[in-house]
């Protein structure tokens, strides 16, 4: 069997699957994160190993096929900042991709000529090497002690080997990676104030990163050698999941933060888009993305001012869709990456009237989410790439409004596939089984099979459009008075 881990923002899903990689179980354990201050988001690194040690746990007491285990893992998510020193004791709480903290770091490395060229992306505040360069800051005793930064991936590819390894999916969202030519780049890592020495060994992800220690292989009752393999930032496995490998092939993802991605047989940058442009978790491809921090998030957020869980708010709206009325959300709660790359910028209502009710508010949520994520759509294209097929994963593909609602702005189909929740975990699982067989990831990552399509509604498209301009045209004009 081989296992499949999920390390997520709000908790650690774990997928066991057969020896062909098809899903036989899969357990989560949920943990928070911490915001000591507006604009911090931290996470304790032991939150993981609790989970993943839980989640094992869970395996082992109602799966047989656990003692046969072949292969692990780790799908992250990406970009947070784990410091450790030279006898790997983690530092301080890890500093979480959606953490924006590092605004002025950022904008300060963004503009050292050749970064973008050499990374192929902005600087986002949530990537990496900000935020070591706002620890050096503010933080100088810390920053004197860090013997290696891992993220959050590769420290579970340390609890399960004991070495320091990464893939280079997630290792491109550091900023310190030479995306093209897959390797850590001395120039940014000076710029960075970083060495060489303080980076793990990079591998592909459906490469072996080592074998699983032994004192963990005795103690989960395994019965033979286990391979762990790189492993990949949360996106690229997703990619894996679904069978997005080529160009033409992506997924739209609604979690936390939502993802449009579309996979590329090749590597196509364009940082001035704010589109993201990362390694594949398997060799010689690469995959492009725009990121919206607030997805889901939105939804959750106006849960917890009103009351109703997200499924209570949407339950109300039914299945039939109904064109975008006068209210409109900004979903910029956490600023946002694509397409203004802007940390400081926060959400809104417009339009609001005596008669607005709590629908027409999620109506909006939901709306704002479709928009940004057009906006995605139309940063994606610019550089190129093509979306054949879209699939649509993550929790919140579970509300049918909200597909119908995000094919209708898109103009394009959506495909729920039939295993959606499994996602990165799946994906993670399936590149465990390349690192362990050998098997080439182009036969073992295939799509899942179709559970629906959901097609845009002809009579809605126009006016998604149009309340999609309007959305546009707000974005200056809030941004003037905040
Ligand atoms: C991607 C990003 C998020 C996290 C979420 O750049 O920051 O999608 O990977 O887990």
């Amino acid at each position: 069997s081989y296992l499949g881990i999920d390390l997520g923002t709000s908790g650690l899903r774990a997928l066991l699957t057969d020896d062909g990689g098809a899903p036989l179980a899969s357990v989560e354990r949920h943990y928070g994160l911490s915001h000591p201050h507006p604009g911090w988001s931290e996470q304790d690194p032991a939150l993981w190993i609790a989970a993943l040690e839980g989640a094992v746990e869970d395996l082992r007491r109602t799966q047989p096929a656990f003692a046969a285990l072949r292969g692990i893992a780790v799908a992250g998510h990406m970009h947070g900042a784990t410091l450790l020193d030279a006898s790997d004791a983690v530092l301080r709480p890890c500093i979480l991709w959606n953490d924006s903290r590092a605004h002025a770091e950022a904008a300060a490395l963004d503009a050292t000529p050749g970064l973008r060229e050499t990374s192929g992306n902005i600087v986002f505040p949530g990537f990496t090497a900000p935020k070591l360069a706002w620890v050096r800051k503010h933080e100088p005793e810390i920053f004197a002690r860090v013997a290696k930064v891992l993220l959050p991936a590769a420290y579970l590819n340390l609890y399960l080997t004991g070495l320091h390894v990464a893939d280079m999916s997630d290792s491109a969202g550091t900023a310190w990676l030479d995306t093209g030519a897959r390797d850590w780049s001395d120039a940014l890592l000076r710029a960075g104030g970083m060495r060489r020495d303080q980076m793990p060994r990079l591998v592909e992800g459906s490469e072996a990163a080592g074998p699983l220690r032994e004192t963990l292989r005795r103690t989960w009752g395994l019965d033979g050698p286990v391979t762990v393999a790189g492993g990949a930032g949360d996106n690229a496995a997703a990619a894996c999941g679904i069978g997005a490998l080529a160009d033409g092939q992506g997924f739209v993802s609604l979690g936390t933060s939502g993802v449009l991605l579309a996979a590329r047989d090749g590597y196509a940058p364009d940082p001035a888009s704010a589109i993201h442009s990362f390694c594949h978790a398997v060799p010689g491809r690469w995959y492009q993305m725009g990121v919206m921090l607030s997805a889901t998030d939105s939804l959750n957020w106006l849960s917890s001012i009103t009351g109703p869980t997200p499924a209570e708010l949407t339950a109300p709206l039914g299945e039939t869709v109904r064109a975008p009325g006068p209210v409109r959300f900004l979903p910029y709660l956490s600023g946002e990456r694509t397409p203004h790359n802007d940390s400081a910028m926060r959400g809104s209502f417009t339009g609001l009237g005596s008669g607005t009710t709590r629908d027409d508010l999620t109506r909006a949520v939901l709306e704002g989410v479709a928009f940004g994520l057009r906006d995605s759509l139309d940063a994606l294209q610019g550089t190129g790439a093509r979306l054949d097929s879209l699939l649509a994963i993550g929790g919140g593909a579970r509300s049918r409004y909200w597909l119908k609602l995000i094919a209708s702005t898109f103009g394009l189909p959506l495909v729920l596939p039939a295993d959606a929740e499994f996602g990165a975990a799946l994906g993670a699982a399936r590149l465990a089984l390349c690192a362990e067989a050998g098997t080439a990831p182009e036969q073992v990552m295939t799509a899942p099979g179709t559970a629906t399509q959901i097609d845009p509604e002809p009579a809605l498209v126009e006016a998604c459009a149009a309340a999609h301009r309007q959305f546009r045209a707000a974005y200056p004009a809030i941004r003037a008075i905040q």
